[in-house]
């Protein structure tokens, strides 16, 4: 991502708050994994949204208008011995070198430096209930100010929703960041397809997810967006299976729900497969039902259409499957009515994709589901899951659960499908296997 579109987000935001104003961030921190070591970190996304900055200990300071500098990055100082051990750190004259900031301060002098910028600002802007030891700094650092209003310093008035402002900001994706989408998505989708030609009888699930991430990481991007689920024959029917640890057997099919990230930009794909390369015919039956309805959906991922649009099509043309196959009884219109395919199909259609995999914005607003415009990214992704032992359902239906999930861009015309090169047709997946 290149510095001018981080310094476009800090404009696009300061022109928001306007002056008078000021904004407080921290980056996340480091997790313990165990004892002494962490896990791999990874920066808050809204910081790093408008930052670019991905090193932990750091909070970002905008103050609109002020003279000695608007952008402010508190941060780690340079420590040639730390930096022996754990690596680079690009210190206060990095932050401004190399990330653009006016200023920088040391993140160990953040509570004797706040309250001094906060003088003077009428509207603090802050994501209040993320971090609890951080809400009682910021409370600490008003109460300073507050306390010398004897000497004539005015403190803040009011505190407003930082995330509300930014999280609008995040659901429209600038052309940069549907490229960095684009390319997290082609190289998931490589993967994926990568799967369908390794896989066979006798692997076990976590081959295919170490294959997946081995095949990411090839491909530059380091980490993935969220654990891959991978879940053979009834494993399948677990809407976030992890364990990964079952042999994969002949005549199941296989359900991989994975997706890597590229500069801190999500893809989540879906694909299902035959552990063997053939879909049974039952097995074939539901695939398609799932395809078309997904199709359908698809389709609805249009400007001027409303976000529970694309779920209401999946949910229409699966229940009217369901109902063609006998899995469930009753006419359309009292299947919609009463819900019944929920027994087969539990959630949503999708949800915004971005920085986060289940991405920021509202889905909803003053009580009416939004309208979908170009630029917003959102996953489609219907599935029908069928454990063993459901009561009442044939037998041949039971032990498949079936998902399949793209990424899709709203445009002006036709909705863009970023992880096409996944394939999904049953001929087509078919015909790759049995290369
Ligand atoms: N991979 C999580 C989801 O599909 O929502
Ligand atoms: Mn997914
Ligand atoms: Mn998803």
């Amino acid at each position: 991502m290149q510095a001018a579109e981080f310094k476009r987000r800090r404009r696009q935001l300061m022109g928001m708050m306007g002056a008078g104003s000021i904004a407080i961030l921290p980056t996340g921190s480091e997790a313990v994994r165990n004892r002494d070591v962490h896990f791999p970190f990874r920066p808050d996304s809204d910081f790093y949204y408008l930052t670019g900055f991905a090193e932990p200990e750091a909070v970002l300071v905008l103050i609109p208008g002020r003279r000695q500098g608007e952008y402010i990055l508190f941060c780690r100082e340079k420590d040639p011995t730390k930096e022996v051990w754990d690596g680079y750190r690009a210190g206060m004259e990095g932050a401004v070198a190399d990330f653009g900031a006016d200023d920088a301060f040391p993140i160990t002098d953040l509570d004797d430096i706040l309250p001094g910028l906060m003088e003077e600002r009428e509207r603090v802007f802050f994501a209040m209930g993320s971090d609890p030891a951080f809400d009682k700094r910021v409370s600490d650092w008003v109460g300073q100010v507050r306390s010398r209003a004897r000497a004539g310093v005015h403190g803040p008035i009011e505190f407003l929703a930082l995330d509300h402002y930014l999280h609008d900001m995040r659901l429209y994706k600038s052309r940069g960041e549907i490229a960095a989408m684009r390319r997290a998505a082609r190289i998931s989708a490589q993967a994926h397809t990568e799967l369908m030609m390794r896989c066979e009888p006798g692997m076990h699930e976590y081959q295919l997810a170490s294959l997946f991430s081995h095949h990411c990481q090839m491909k530059g991007a380091g980490q993935l967006a969220y654990p891959s689920i991978v879940g053979g024959g009834n494993n399948g029917c677990v809407l976030h299976y992890v364990e990964n640890s079952a042999p994969l057997e002949d005549g199941d099919l296989v359900l991989i729900d994975a997706g890597c990230e590229r500069e801190c930009f999500a893809s989540d794909i879906t694909r299902t497969f035959p552990v063997n390369g053939r879909f049974s015919k039952a097995q074939r039956a539901l695939y398609d039902l799932v395809l078309q309805a997904q199709l359908a959906a698809i389709d609805k991922v249009r400007p001027g259409n409303h976000w529970n649009d694309p779920h209401e099509a999946a949910v229409r043309a699966l229940t009217k499957g369901l109902l063609k196959l006998g899995l469930l009884r009753g006419t359309l219109s009292k299947a919609l009515k009463e819900k019944s395919y929920t027994r087969f199909y539990m959630h949503r259609t999708g949800h915004w994709l971005g920085m986060d995999v289940h991405d920021v914005g509202d889905y909803k607003i003053d009580g009416h589901w939004r309208v979908l415009e170009p630029g917003m990214v959102l996953t489609v992704e219907p599935g029908l899951y069928i454990p063993r032992g459901s009561k009442g359902v044939a037998k041949k239906w039971q032990g498949i659960g079936i998902r399949i999930e793209d990424d899709v861009l709203v445009t002006r015309d036709a909705p863009d499908v970023l992880s096409r090169d996944a394939p999904k047709s049953p001929e087509a997946i078919e015909a790759l296997m049995a290369r």
